[in-house]
This record gives C-alpha cells, sequence and structure tokens, in this order.
C-alpha cells in the first residue's frame, strides 16, 4: 500500500548550520511515529517541513504520493487542509473565537462542520462546560499563544 506520509533523504541547515541530513521514513495509514530529539536538535524544523510551511532543501517530501516541493502555496494551503493536522508548540488559538470556534474554524474553510464532533472532541480533553470560553480564560491561553508562557500578570 502507498505511504500515507514518505520522506526521503530530507536535510535542512539554517545559514551554515546544518540541523540534519538523510532523514528517510515512510508512513502507512494508522502507523505512529514518535520523533525524539534533545532541545534545538530540529524537531520542529522537521515537523514543519513535513507539512510544507518550510521551504525544502535537500530531499523530498511525499503527502500520499505526491511530492510537495514544486506544488507552490496557492496548491499546497487547500491539500494541507484535508491532509494534515499539526499540534504546533505555541498553540496559535484564534483570540476572538470560542474555544468550540477554534475547534470548528479548519472546518470552515473546508466546507465541512461539524458541531457535534467538534463538542464531543472538546468533551474528551474535558472542555465540554468551556466550549463557549475564548482562549484567554481556558489554562494556557494567552489570545495569540505568542509569547508562550509569556510573562507572568
Ligand atoms: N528561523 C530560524 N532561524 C535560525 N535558526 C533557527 C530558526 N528556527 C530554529 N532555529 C534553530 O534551529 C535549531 C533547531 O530548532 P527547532 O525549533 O527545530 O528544535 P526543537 O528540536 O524543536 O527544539 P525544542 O525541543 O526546544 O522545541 C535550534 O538551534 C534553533 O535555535
Ligand atoms: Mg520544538
Amino acid at each position: 500500500m502507498r505511504p500515507v506520509l514518505e520522506v526521503r533523504e530530507l536535510g535542512f541547515a539554517y545559514g551554515n548550520g546544518v540541523l540534519f541530513r538523510g532523514v528517510s521514513f515512510a508512513l502507512a495509514r494508522g502507523e505512529a511515529l514518535a520523533v525524539l530529539g534533545p532541545s534545538g536538535s530540529g524537531k520542529t524544523t522537521l515537523l514543519h517541513l513535513l507539512a510544507g510551511l518550510l521551504p525544502l532543501q535537500e530531499g523530498e517530501v511525499f503527502w500520499e504520493g505526491e511530492a510537495i516541493r514544486d506544488l507552490g502555496e496557492a496548491r499546497l494551503a487547500p491539500r494541507r487542509l484535508r491532509f494534515l493536522g499539526l499540534v504546533f508548540q505555541h498553540h496559535f488559538l484564534f483570540p476572538e473565537l470560542t474555544a468550540l470556534e477554534n475547534v470548528l474554524a479548519p472546518g470552515y474553510l473546508a466546507g465541512r462542520v461539524d458541531k457535534a464532533w467538534a463538542l464531543s472532541l472538546l468533551a474528551r480533553l474535558g472542555l465540554k462546560e468551556r466550549a463557549h470560553f475564548l482562549p484567554q480564560r481556558l489554562s494556557g491561553g494567552r489570545g495569540n499563544g505568542w509569547p508562550w508562557p509569556g510573562p507572568s500578570t
């Protein structure tokens, strides 16, 4: 079966500092992979490359068999919306939307809004009673998510 996500010989450097080279793996549907490494080793950078949020340097990334290198942002963005979910290190919630509206936001863009499903996800996280709270009223929420954890107030 074709891998859902595949990476071949990925390498990346900020300026002259090579972070990693020769990273290759393939993930089948339902498989899980944990990337472990010390702070600064490049985990976030790797995820951003997999998501097409950073321009590729060495190597290739394939989404369901398709190389993303030459897609360009106009074609990449709608595919990313349907193909990929990314939990960012900093949460980047929309500060003016409630918890429920934040969960629903990608669905609005994709034309699939399922409020019951979104509420069930919040319930699984113990946030059912706070579905209509703004992020600033949720623990860890500081509006735009940056800086995090931010200055104590
Ligand atoms: N935009 C950037 N420009 C230059 N260097 C960067 C940039 N972003 C990250 N770096 C550097 O690249 C290295 C890897 O950063 P990255 O954030 O990918 O690491 P990480 O493994 O996610 O770390 P952490 O566990 O602390 O989240 C670090 O040394 C970081 O300072
Ligand atoms: Mg990181």
